[in-house]
């Protein structure tokens, strides 16, 4: 890689109660695998109020606010951090719109659902967000560092 090409950059993606419900899962892990961008961290949790309220901090004036914490409380959550070249603003393009009904076909709201109160998926919107919220979700220690792999793919 040339000089300036920050290929660590990392975000944190997560797949919201209704999108586990809905078992698509794997098929939003499928999609960044395939777009090439290395997993870091993975882990299903039943989210407390308490990250969520810090995750959620900057909306609390919002009106759906309080619906967004009650349907993000609902069940069990996937979150994962991907790694990769400029992989905040691609994951958001390929996340979509946050309006499901405005998200382009080929997204993963444009394609999996239909209503913004049950989007299905959340990505950091820039690269200090997404350094915070990887901090607010991820103890250091869940996070692999691949450079430490040594075994050798045999296929
Ligand atoms: S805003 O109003 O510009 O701050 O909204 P936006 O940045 O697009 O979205 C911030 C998060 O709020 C969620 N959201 C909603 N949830 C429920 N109902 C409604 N009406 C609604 N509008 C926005 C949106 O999905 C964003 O959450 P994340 O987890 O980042 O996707």
């Amino acid at each position: 890689y040339s000089a300036g090409i920050e290929i660590h950059e990392q975000t944190l993606v997560a797949v919201k109660p209704d999108g586990v419900q809905r078992r698509l899962v794997g098929e939003i892990i499928q999609r960044f695998e395939k777009r090439g961008f290395q997993l870091m961290g993975l882990k299903l949790v039943q989210p407390s109020r308490d990250v969520l309220l810090k995750h959620y901090h900057d909306l609390q004036e919002k009106p759906f606010y309080s619906a967004l914490i009650q349907y993000m409380s609902s069940g069990p959550i996937i979150l994962m951090v991907w790694e990769g070249c400029d992989v905040v603003r691609i994951s958001r393009m390929m996340v979509g719109d946050t309006d499901p009904a405005l998200a382009q076909p080929g997204t993963v709201r444009g394609d999996l659902c239909v209503h913004i109160s049950r989007n299905a998926i959340h990505a950091s919107d820039s690269v200090e967000v997404a350094k915070k919220e990887i901090s607010l979700w991820f103890h250091r220690n869940e996070l692999v560092e691949w450079e430490s792999c040594t075994i050798k793919n045999i296929y």
